[in-house]
């Protein structure tokens, strides 16, 4: 089986875009299956984050240091999607601000996203070649078995408190 790391992280993209997608298409009284999408995302963002700042960002940031700009605002994106997420999970699905705060989740994470298959992964998949990415991949697979599932486990929360602070 492949473990190529650019693959595995758009396949996490496309699940991600998809509960993005079912938010939007819930409509405004489905407050139930718009609560449940959204703990999707936040398990699904937590996890993808976890691998993209343990793994993939660091280890890019090492072995092309041309990127490092890219990475460093990959960090910050990364750290405005947190903060929205920490505060939907504490949110209840019928509360007044749910809804808008999620769209500008959304909203966010698509450009992020966008950025990351349009300007990055070719970079990454030219610089890096494909043996250092089947490593990479396998290397994040790991890192998915220990990730952090919501964001007020003490990994995900710290990561962002010190992101806050420095
Ligand atoms: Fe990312
Ligand atoms: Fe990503």
């Amino acid at each position: 089986m492949s473990t190529d790391a650019i693959v595995l992280l758009k396949n996490d993209h496309k699940e991600i875009l998809k509960t993005f997608k079912d938010f939007e298409k819930a409509g405004e009284s489905a407050t139930a299956t718009k609560g449940k999408l959204v703990d999707k995302m936040i398990e699904l963002l937590t996890v993808h984050t976890y691998i993209e700042n343990e793994v993939m960002y660091p280890r890019v940031r090492e072995l092309l240091p041309d990127l490092e700009d890219d990475v460093l605002e990959s960090y910050e994106e990364h750290h405005v999607a947190d903060v929205l997420v920490i505060e939907l999970a504490a949110m209840k699905p019928d509360a007044e601000r749910f809804d808008a705060k999620t769209t500008v989740l959304i909203e966010n994470v698509r450009h992020h996203i966008e950025e990351e298959e349009q300007e990055w992964f070719p970079q990454v998949r030219e610089g890096l070649g494909r043996k250092v990415l089947q490593d990479l991949g396998a290397e994040m697979l790991e890192a998915k078995k220990k990730a952090p599932r919501r964001p007020s486990q003490p990994s995900a929360l710290k990561k962002t408190i010190d992101a806050v602070i420095a």
